[in-house]
């Protein structure tokens, strides 16, 4: 029987919890008997027997859970064999999640996250942490949510020397783009009626002045490229400043423009607006993310996926979980 707690129970919370009653089924059959023994948001949680519905039902209800144990209190506990950790990014300070993380590896457990924060902040700290307690940490949902990046490197081309990764890391970015070229509209009117959308947030600067797409550059260039770079090595540039009339000399010239992060071997780490080709692959539309993966044996990948989103970001933390304790056969 796999124990698992979760903490955080906003969008991606109970995107996951609700994911594991929709496909217990599936999970089941791949991980074997699994319950949940804790959830915990910012001020309050449920532990003991309680059934997933109910606490999704109570949180929807009341703004909270029924219980005044906080997160620290649910680690220490210790009512569980992995930590699915799904609190508010912070790329400077990692926190909350960083402290979490590893309070839970330092006990052996395992844990899974959405949050880029304590990666971006702690990559080399949290590998070193986790091996040395005999620990898991799993982050695919960090990069590109449902898009399979992270495993898929790791796994599937892992008889390969990786040069370079280019890709679309941010939804809402590649959004307002995509509807500048196509209305020939200025940025802040598309950025304001993507606010009213839902797709782009109140205060939008994390995806719009590329912070979201560097910080998950950072995440691929550790864990792709073993190397130890933190946000400041990157060099990031947003989309604020692109003009109707750039976009209309370029699709003239049969180019658009996208927010493009770029990792390669030899340490380069950029996230910028590019020309794209608009024959290139990575000219995407709408909200979708894409990696463009060169490799020496392989040549070239190419990933196109949701990056975010509750289901989608569900599917890759239900990933990681298989990944610890599953068997992935075909069956
Ligand atoms: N949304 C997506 O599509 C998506 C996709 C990929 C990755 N992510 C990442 O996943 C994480 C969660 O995103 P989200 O959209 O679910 O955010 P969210 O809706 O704001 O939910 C965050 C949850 O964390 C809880 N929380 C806040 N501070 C806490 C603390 N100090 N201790 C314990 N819990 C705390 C909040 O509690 P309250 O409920 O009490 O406020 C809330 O339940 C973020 O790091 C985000 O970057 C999101």
């Amino acid at each position: 029987m796999i124990k698992i707690a979760l903490i955080g129970f906003g969008t991606v919370g109970r995107g996951f919890a609700k994911a594991l009653i929709y496909n217990r089924n599936i999970i089941q059959r791949k991980i074997g008997e699994f319950r949940v023994t804790a959830i915990c948001d910012s001020k309050s949680s449920i532990t003991g027997d309680f059934k997933i519905e109910d606490a999704i039902k109570y949180k929807l209800d009341k703004g909270r859970l029924p219980e005044n144990r906080n997160a620290e209190d649910i680690i220490e506990l210790g009512d569980f064999d992995v930590l699915v950790e799904t609190t508010p990014t912070d790329v400077f300070s990692g926190e909350p999640g960083l402290s979490y993380i590893k309070k839970a590896l330092t006990t052996g457990r395992d844990v899974i996250t959405s949050n880029k924060g304590p990666l971006v902040v702690a990559y080399r700290e949290l590998m070193t942490l986790a091996e040395r307690h005999g620990a898991k940490i799993g982050f695919e949902a960090t990069v590109g949510g449902a898009m399979p990046v992270v495993k898929m490197i790791r796994d599937e081309l892992a008889g390969n020397r990786i040069r370079r990764i280019r890709g679309i890391l941010n939804g809402t970015t590649n959004y307002i783009l995509s509807r500048m070229e196509k209305e020939k509209a200025p940025y802040p009117q598309i950025l304001s009626e993507a606010q009213e959308l839902g797709i782009a947030e109140a205060d939008p600067g994390y995806d719009v002045e590329g912070i979201d797409a560097g910080a998950k550059l950072v995440i691929l260039a550790n864990s792709v490229f073993g190397k130890d770079v933190k946000f400041d090595d990157v060099e990031v540039r947003g989309i604020t400043r692109i003009t109707p009339e750039a976009f209309e000399i370029a699709v003239e010239k049969g180019y658009t423009i996208r927010l493009i992060a770029e990792a390669d071997e030899d340490g380069k780490l950029e996230v910028s607006p590019r020309l794209v080709k608009l024959t290139n692959p990575l000219a995407i539309y709408g909200t979708l993310n894409a990696v463009l993966i060169e490799t020496d044996l392989a040549g070239e990948i190419f990933v196109i996926g949701r990056g975010a989103g509750e289901r989608e970001t569900a599917s890759a933390l239900i990933s990681d979980l298989v990944d610890f304790y599953g068997n992935c056969s075909f069956h």
